[in-house]
């Protein structure tokens, strides 16, 4: 049933160009400019008046939602909060009828996120569930939603299902964008294109598994790691380290590159890895300088880029380099060789990669 892999893990990585073809088909047809999300449809009108977005979720389904907090406000123009369901429950928030709640779930069970979907509604807001598990409670308490057909996810560590939710949420997102005027025809015609081409680029990146097996072989040993990240890929980078941390059992912190100056950097000696997504996009030089200030700190330096970046080849100790694509669509490729470095250190380091100790499938307590 591991389909001739080793663990789930790796079985559901190496997936992904499929199930982000299967999340898109019937949805996404870019030669005819069309995007058809059946659950979004109905709701488009109330969405499109929306005040605001509020995304709720836990863990990697929050990562999700926080890059779908920066293509919401880059193409519909909307203000996006993204929360954390435990911290919205219980805090009293001010939430109304002309509020648009998205909740994200793999499993559509996880407490925290169905009680925050119970709160939001009993207060009028419009709930919207993106769920992996079809007839799952959450999508049975939401009033509208799209299911992100990655199929089952087995492995405790999700990957395809994160990949799969962020397909989800860049529809809806270049959707509202062309229906509330913010994102311009051509430019519209432009992005989809575009996005029917992550399947084989996420297909390329995962070429690039050997090249992480020999990473993962330098720094199984690490006690510490560090992601960093901007725009985005702070997601990705908190994401990153997420994966690490669950199965390789090493401390990991994601942050976005800039606030390193403000904390983090104390830490970074010859002893600290520190992985970097610095693809080509309108942060780079940014990322570059942060990426300087490490190296002279003497902190280990492995940085995925864009293929063909000649620049930070020649400060890093290691390139990852990934196929160039828009600024927006970058996660769900980017994403990708960081699943496989924890994959291969937690292997490495003879861990149990699909059942981490302490952790479940579903969180159905809080
Ligand atoms: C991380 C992971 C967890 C889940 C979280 C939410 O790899 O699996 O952080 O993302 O428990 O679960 P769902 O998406 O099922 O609500």
């Amino acid at each position: 049933e591991k389909g001739g892999y080793e663990h789930f893990m790796l079985k559901e990585i190496n997936e992904q160009p499929r199930s982000i073809a299967d999340c898109m088909r019937g949805r996404l047809d870019a030669k005819n400019g069309r995007l058809v999300l059946g659950g979004f449809r109905d709701y488009m009108n109330k969405f499109q008046n929306a005040d605001r977005i509020i995304i709720t979720a836990c863990g990697t389904s929050w990562h999700a939602g926080l890059v779908a907090e920066y293509l919401f406000e880059e193409f519909a123009r909307i203000p996006v909060e993204v929360e954390y369901a435990s911290e919205f429950r219980y805090r009293n928030p001010v939430v109304n009828e002309r509020d648009f709640i998205i909740a994200i779930s793999q499993s559509g069970e996880t407490a925290d996120t169905l009680a925050a979907i119970e709160l939001a509604k009993s207060k009028g807001a419009t709930i919207f569930g993106v769920c992996n598990v079809v007839g799952s409670s959450i999508p049975r308490a939401t009033h509208a939603g799209s299911y992100t057909h990655a199929g089952p996810e087995i492995g405790v560590a999700s990957t395809k299902a994160f990949t799969a939710q962020i397909s989800v949420l860049t529809m809806m997102a270049l959707k509202l964008g062309y229906q509330r005027g913010t994102l311009p025809e051509n430019r519209y015609m432009q992005l989809l294109s575009e996005l029917e081409t992550i399947p084989s680029k996420v297909e390329k990146a995962l070429q690039l598994n050997d090249k992480i097996k020999e990473i993962a072989a330098e720094f199984k040993d690490a006690r510490n790691f560090l992601y960093l990240g901007r725009g985005y890929n702070f997601p990705v980078a908190l994401e990153g380290a997420l994966k690490l941390k669950e199965i390789s059992y090493i401390h990991a912190e994601g942050y976005p590159a800039a606030e390193m100056k403000h904390g983090p950097i104390a830490l970074i000696d010859e002893e600290m890895p520190v992985v970097f997504i610095a693809t080509k996009d309108s942060s780079y030089e940014k990322v570059v300088s942060n990426i300087q200030e490490v190296k002279a700190r003497k902190g280990k330096i492995i940085a995925v880029v864009t293929e063909g970046d000649t620049t930070v080849r020649h400060m890093a100790d290691h390139v990852i380099e990934i196929p160039e694509t828009e600024e927006a669509f970058v996660p769900l490729v980017a994403v990708v060789p960081l699943q496989q470095l924890s994959y291969h250190i937690a292997v490495m380091r003879g861990c149990n990669v699909d059942q981490p100790r302490n952790l479940a499938k579903s969180v159905t307590v809080e």
